[in-house]
């Protein structure tokens, strides 16, 4: 076994158990947290972050599932997020552990680094969650901390136990080689934004060889920035109502949801397709009972128009240079 394959062995354990067939899912319900965490769903994973600020009514609905023994912690896959403003090797620890204690577990099985962006430390008992600007308003202030000491102080926290694997989110192919230069241990797990408008053909190919699992957030494309009122995501044709995925969804009697999420699923790309709906959510969870023809899935590959929606332009044009 090579030095990298080792690296990245450390902490596999985490791929088999969290998926349902060949994929897992968020139930991030963000109206109804607790009743969502609370609901019968074997085998579910939890995408939770500090910045969806709804970590302790999501705890509220685990403890409720557990103490009435619906489920069992080990059925659970609570992962969460290492907010911008706690990258500061010091903050990493203290931040773990509040979250753990909103969630009300004694570990997460995966904890992510949420965007390769170290932003000036927030005290919690000021602003929680602090977002992106440090006086909660407009001002941007960038901490210090490389990417490298942040790494560093995940892998610290995976050594005492209180995660069972780490990850990284929104991070570039140049900064995932950086990674591998001084990572103990590798990422499990690479987070980001893909739909059929943002394949990202190489950085996929970059994580298969190095066996680091792709998780795809945002599989419907613009639908879900909606609601954000993003000029970007109004600008452009939803997925959900393409005529291409429709006539696709057509032929194999699915919806266009469950042919986005197949075409993701059916390339090893795991997904976290989020939904307030019961039904909607167990929609998005039969998307393994019909394959895609590989024309099909060529055909909605070539829809890709390198299109970023979740890009924190939005906040600021330094912030956006780290995603590319
Ligand atoms: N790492 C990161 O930076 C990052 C960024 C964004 C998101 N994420 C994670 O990824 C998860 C999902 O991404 P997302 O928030 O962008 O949402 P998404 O799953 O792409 O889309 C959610 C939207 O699609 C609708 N929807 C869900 N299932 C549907 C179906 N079967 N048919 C029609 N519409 C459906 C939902 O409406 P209804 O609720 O009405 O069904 C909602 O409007 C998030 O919960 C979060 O955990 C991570």
């Amino acid at each position: 076994m090579s030095d990298l394959e080792y690296r990245t062995a450390l902490t596999r354990t985490w791929v088999p158990r969290c998926c349902v067939s060949d994929l897992y899912f968020s139930f991030l319900l963000h109206e109804t947290y607790a009743d969502g965490c609370y609901s019968p769903v074997p085998d579910r994973l939890f995408d939770g972050a500090c910045d969806y600020g709804n970590e302790s009514e999501c705890g509220d609905g685990v403890k409720r599932a557990i103490d009435e023994g619906l489920v069992k912690r080990e059925d659970l896959f609570i992962v969460s997020k290492l907010w911008n403003s706690f990258h500061d090797k010091e903050r990493v620890e203290p931040i773990c552990k509040k979250q753990l204690a909103d969630w009300k577990v004694d570990y997460f099985d995966l904890y992510i680094i949420h965007f390769p962006i170290a932003l000036k430390y927030v005290d919690p008992s000021e602003r929680y969650p602090p977002g992106f600007f440090v006086d909660g308003e407009k001002k941007l202030e960038f901490s210090k901390a490389s990417l490298e000491e942040t790494y560093h102080a995940m892998e610290a926290l995976y050594e005492q136990g209180l995660i069972k694997s780490l990850g990284i989110s929104n991070y570039v192919g140049s900064l995932l080689l950086d990674v591998e230069r001084y990572a103990k241990i590798m990422p499990q797990t690479l987070q980001i934004e893909h739909h059929p408008y943002l394949v990202q053909p190489d950085l996929i190919d970059l994580c298969k060889s190095r066996g680091i699992a792709v998780t795809a957030y945002s599989s419907f494309g613009p639908s879900s920035f909606l609601e954000l009122n993003m000029q970007r995501a109004q600008d452009t044709p939803l997925l959900l109502e393409h005529d291409l995925i429709n006539g696709i969804a057509k032929n194999h009697n699915k919806t266009a949801a469950q042919v986005l999420l197949r075409w993701a699923t059916q390339r090893g790309i795991a997904v976290i397709p989020k939904s307030n709906n019961q039904s909607r959510l167990a929609q998005n969870l039969d998307v393994c009972s019909f394959d895609l023809s590989k024309e099909e899935v060529e055909k909605i590959s070539a829809l890709d128009k390198d299109l970023r929606f979740n890009s924190p332009t939005n906040v600021s044009a330094h912030t956006s240079l780290a995603l590319g």
